[in-house]
């Protein structure tokens, strides 16, 4: 597939005059990570992630068809029951990226109604769900247009449109793993959608938990437009880049043979290359705060004493996401009770498991 296969043609769109569309659309966590894009959106090296399930997004898209045509865009946002003039540019910005796929955006008026399941500013970064769930809206009014186009191209243009908007949302249509950025093992993947992991995952991996302890909800030290800049003349760059392509390979490989302790070993790695990074760049910046380091030496520790499979990620924050195997659901769970959330801001985590996708609610 090519951009050009994205584009909408010759749709008449006298129908619908108005209704509205709702969708779920989760969170994602990558284990290796995207860190670095050039123009429109396409990243440095591909990434793959866990779907989550419980970190989502809920949004209501309702169109009304314009009374008079006009080519400017026409959009309210109201985030959970509040209108929000600031959360605007950056619906704008993404209209105008997706406009040429999507013709039908400037004909309708639009009211964007969102909210997550997580709490706001609690680190967690909802532009994944929320960009993968205004996307799926979108393409459901296409569909309302276009009623024969097929699942797979509903999916993959939801991906695309999604991407142009943020591009870690391009992971968060599908579950459980999804890949997005070209990988020449990766049958089908490409640098414009996500694709699900196309080979058959081991049982080790099946519903796989991550309990994401909340260290720091204050505001991102840095954006993720800021941090992807960063790697533009990054010193170690290249060598970055060719690092998580050769990940995506080994993590193919353990995702099919059940290596836990290579899982374990390649997540924690990936993790620490993201933010030594940020820290080797100009600016530089260290987003770990001092309990997400305690928690990573508690975890360590902990492995040690018990050879358990836990690890941790990280994203661009402070939080730390805790990763484990399902039949290590109930030990992890009180580990993390009684020694690791005493780390976290008002004792606060999340509990969440890999997941299936995102759904469309009647
Ligand atoms: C560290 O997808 O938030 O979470 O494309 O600028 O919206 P934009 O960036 P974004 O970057 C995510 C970076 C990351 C790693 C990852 O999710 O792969």
């Amino acid at each position: 597939m090519t951009e050009k296969d994205f584009i909408l043609k010759n749709i008449d769109t006298t129908n619908p005059e108005k209704g509205s569309f709702t969708w779920k659309s989760p969170s994602n966590i990558a284990l290796v990570k995207y860190w670095g894009k050039s123009e429109p959106q396409i990243p440095k090296n591909p990434s793959i992630s866990f779907t989550l399930n419980n970190c989502h997004t809920i949004t209501t898209l309702e169109y009304s068809k314009k009374n008079t045509p006009a080519k400017e865009y026409s959009v309210e946002v109201i985030f959970e029951g509040e209108v929000k003039e600031d959360f605007k540019p950056k619906i704008i910005k993404f209209f105008k990226r997706v406009e040429i796929y999507i013709p039908f955006i400037t004909e309708f008026d639009f009211v964007i109604k969102t909210e997550n399941s997580f709490p706001h500013s609690s680190g967690i970064a909802s532009s994944a769900s929320g960009m993968s769930a205004l996307a799926l809206c979108l393409m459901s009014i296409e569909k309302e247009l276009n009623p024969t186009i097929a699942e797979n191209y509903f999916n993959q243009k939801a991906s695309f449109l999604a991407r142009l908007g943020s591009g870690s949302a391009a992971r968060s249509i599908e579950g459980e793993l999804v890949v997005w950025g070209e990988h020449k093992n990766i049958s089908n993947s490409s640098n414009l959608y996500g694709v699900k992991f196309p080979y058959p995952i081991h049982k080790n991996f099946e519903n796989y938990q991550d309990t994401i302890l909340l260290v720091d909800k204050g505001e991102k030290q840095v954006s993720s437009t800021v941090g992807h800049k960063l790697m533009i003349d990054h010193p170690f760059a290249e060598q970055r880049f060719i690092q998580a392509n050769e990940n995506i390979e080994k993590l193919s490989k353990i995702l099919q043979n059940g290596d836990l302790s290579a899982f374990v070993n390649l997540v924690e790695s990936e993790a620490l290359s993201l933010h030594s990074m940020m820290m080797t760049s100009n600016p530089y910046f260290i987003l770990m705060k001092p309990n997400t380091l305690k928690i990573i030496e508690k975890i360590w520790e902990y492995r040690k004493k018990t050879a358990s499979d836990i690890c941790f990620t990280l994203d661009a924050g402070a939080n730390v996401h805790v990763l484990f195997p399902k039949r290590e659901k109930e030990k992890i769970n009180s580990f993390i009770k009684n020694e690791l959330i005493v780390f976290c801001q008002n004792n606060q985590y999340i509990c969440d498991d890999a997941g299936f996708g995102a759904m469309k609610l009647e």
